[in-house]
């Protein structure tokens, strides 16, 4: 789209060290800032939750590192079960996030990947998603964040950015 800046996390898939170096970054934050923030006896992130579509990328692997589940939140009508349903402004009108209802047991505690937050719509309708199905989100994790469209804004929990573009 003329006049945007497309931001890329491809190439840092294509070089294993910079990934590694991505995912073991991000592991470390969540270990070291979200976990010791869990209120209650149990300290543990139970779900890590990844944004379609490059959220899937990184979100299971993550998942793995903290010995969590991993669930999608997808574009409307592609999960098979019985889904909940959010919908998001878009640039141009609006879409729709579906989350499999069994995804997340009540109370169970979540985090929430995306690679970039620009308008923090769909990071936004992913979090009703998970409050819709009873998680706790504790904290939304992004790679890039476009600071000037105040995403963060948004959301019902703390947002974590790796790279911010201002
Ligand atoms: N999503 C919204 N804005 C974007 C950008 N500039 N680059 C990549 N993904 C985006």
């Amino acid at each position: 789209m003329k006049g945007i800046v497309f931001l890329d996390l491809f190439p840092i898939l294509r070089d294993p060290i910079a990934f590694e170096t991505l995912i073991t970054h991000l592991v470390h934050h969540i270990t070291t800032h979200t976990i010791p923030n869990i209120e209650g006896p149990r300290k543990k992130i139970d779900v890590v939750v990844g944004l379609d579509a490059r959220g899937f990328l990184l979100g299971p692997i993550i998942a793995l590192r903290l010995g969590a589940a991993f669930a999608p939140v997808r574009k409307k009508g592609k999960l098979p079960g019985e889904c909940a349903t959010a919908t998001y402004a878009k640039e141009y009108g609006t879409d729709s996030f579906d989350m499999q209802v069994d995804a997340i047991t009540p109370g169970q505690n979540v985090v929430v990947i995306d690679d970039l937050i620009a308008t923090g719509g769909s990071a936004k309708a992913a979090g009703e998603l998970v409050a819709k199905l009873g998680g706790k989100t504790l904290e939304y994790v992004f790679v890039i964040g476009l600071d000037f469209l105040k995403g963060h804004e948004q959301l019902d929990a703390p947002s974590y950015v790796m790279v911010h573009v201002e």
